[in-house]
């Protein structure tokens, strides 16, 4: 497939590589111009481009940048683009850590539903709950014990078949958590949030999720998660 990818940092570099070793056609794009993405490009086997043209590639584009950046991209970047062109958002609403206070967010609207109206167009929300060390290695073929397993969400159904397919390539038993209203089952702090599940473990977790519970899980994650950089000096 002709994959696009914006975003080329700890998930959208390592999805990049994942997929061109795999035999597809992928552009790479960041915020500083394809110049600065040049070698990466030759490393792992992928084409440079600007952001416009990365949503031009072809079949998926995957957009794999922080959230507060997302109202940075050009208002019109799928302008022209065929609506058979599958968006897969891989982004996260970290307030404290990282994006700001995003008034949409806070007030409710799901983290991957206001990707999807900033951009004008529907997502799957997918690879938000792994970190980026276990999607670089624990990848493996189907059927071997304990392959991990990962969930996406989003519309349309067509979508998330091609975003299950790429999941399971990738070497993750891919689990389908249904339309893009689903996915704050997959959001942060979530039982089912960056725990290198089994698909039947992944399957109980996205259940257990509670939803009037969201913003307590963001918050607990975000002080485990800044907990871990103030060990490790960071
Ligand atoms: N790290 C993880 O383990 C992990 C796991 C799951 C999900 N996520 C989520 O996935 C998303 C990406 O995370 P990450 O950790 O990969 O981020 P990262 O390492 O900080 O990389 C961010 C990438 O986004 C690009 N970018 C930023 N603003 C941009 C813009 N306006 N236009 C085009 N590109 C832009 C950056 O390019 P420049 O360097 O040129 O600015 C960089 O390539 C986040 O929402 C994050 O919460 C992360």
């Amino acid at each position: 497939m002709k994959i696009g990818i914006i975003g080329t940092g700890a998930i959208g570099g390592t999805l990049a590589r994942g997929l061109a070793n795999l035999g597809h056609q992928v552009s790479i794009a960041n915020s500083r111009g394809p110049e600065t993405l040049k070698d990466l490009a030759a490393e792992i086997g992928a084409k440079a481009v600007s952001v416009r043209e990365a949503a031009r590639a072809g079949d998926v584009v995957i957009l794999s940048i922080p959230q507060k950046a997302v109202p940075q991209l050009p208002r019109d970047l799928f302008a022209g683009v065929p609506s058979s062109v599958v968006v897969i958002d891989t982004g996260n609403y970290y307030p404290q850590l990282r994006d700001g206070r995003i008034e949409a967010l806070e007030a409710g609207t799901l983290d991957s539903k206001w990707v999807a109206e900033q951009l004008g167009r529907p997502v799957v929300k997918a690879f938000n709950n792994i970190v980026a060390k276990s999607l670089r290695e624990k990848g493996a073929p189907p059927g071997s014990p304990g392959r991990v397993a990962l969930s996406i969400a989003g519309d349309p159904p067509e979508a998330r078949a091609v975003a299950l397919r790429l999941l399971d390539e990738l070497g993750f038993d891919p689990v389908d958590a249904g339309r893009l209203d689903e996915s704050w089952r997959q959001q942060p702090g979530t039982p089912a949030y960056c725990r290198d599940l089994d698909a039947a473990s992944l399957k109980r977790a996205l259940a257990e999720a509670d939803p009037s519970r969201l913003t307590e899980y963001r918050r607990e994650r975000e002080e485990h998660v800044a907990k871990l950089l103030a060990n490790a000096g960071g």
